[in-house]
């Protein structure tokens, strides 16, 4: 009981820290720091005066506006990694069971719930998946928009198959699962990515979560050299079970 208490609180901490973070990042990006409204004006006006003569940043706000790297060039970037590539090659092969179980096709609509930056979405876009969604916290753009996952801003049974690898570090598991499952079809599935190899404990605990879906396959795996467990439930119902 202890144990839960501590590591409930572990997870608020974790989480509060994460949204103030995260919070900063925002205001960053959005206001260069506090000169942004006037900072346009300003510049066209000394540019053509001084800029023959002053090839530096003339002051702090100047050169916040020169570093901020368009989306498009970042994701860009990070999709030339190796590490991106890697982890992407993991998705597919993951991707590739569900399709040989018959969870996923070209057609299928999928939502991927706290997708980062989008590498399970690249490796469903690449393998021929058309319609693919992505949420995060935080947006990543082109392929991840902002959504909590507690709070999914879809209906109710719009998607072939949820997927997420964020149900681990989720503050409230239930909610999480409440919302993906409840996003998805009747018939349709939800797949979570769990770190570790899954115990019989484990799973059944992640399984209980699920109201509306049976276990159908538990699989291990490695995502990018590092255990994982894929629980893949089948929604059998579109009413709450009570349990
Ligand atoms: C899915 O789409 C990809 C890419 O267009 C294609 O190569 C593949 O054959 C398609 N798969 C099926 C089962 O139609
Ligand atoms: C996954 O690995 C663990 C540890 O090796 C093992 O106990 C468990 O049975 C495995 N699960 C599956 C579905 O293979």
């Amino acid at each position: 009981m202890e144990w839960h208490i501590e590591q409930l609180v572990n997870r608020i901490s974790l989480f509060f820290a994460a949204i103030a973070t995260l919070s900063l990042i925002y205001l960053f990006l959005r206001y260069p720091l506090s000169c942004a409204p006037s900072a346009l004006n300003r510049r066209s006006h000394s540019q053509s005066l001084t800029l023959a003569h002053s090839p530096f940043p003339r002051s702090s706000c100047d050169a916040a506006s020169r570093d901020v790297v368009p989306p498009e060039k970042r994701f860009n970037k990070l999709r030339s990694t190796r590490a991106f590539h890697r982890r992407v090659e993991s998705f597919s092969s993951v991707f590739f069971s569900l399709r040989s179980l018959g969870l996923l096709f070209n057609a299928s609509h999928v939502l991927c719930v706290s997708a980062g930056a989008g590498h399970e979405i690249s490796a469903l876009l690449d393998s021929g998946v058309v319609d693919v969604t992505g949420v995060e916290l935080v947006d990543f753009p082109p392929l991840v928009k902002r959504a909590d996952p507690h709070n999914l801003p879809f209906f109710d049974g719009i998607f072939d198959l949820g997927f997420s690898t964020g149900f681990g570090a989720a503050l409230f598991p239930g909610r999480f699962v409440e919302e993906i499952e409840r996003t998805v079809r009747r018939g349709g599935s939800t797949v979570l990515a769990v770190d570790g190899w899954g115990t019989k404990e484990g799973v059944d605990g992640v399984e209980k979560l699920f109201k509306m879906s049976n276990l159908l396959e538990v699989r291990n795996f490695t995502l990018d050299g590092s255990p994982m467990t894929l629980i893949v439930m089948r929604k059998t119902s579109s009413i709450t079970r009570q349990n």
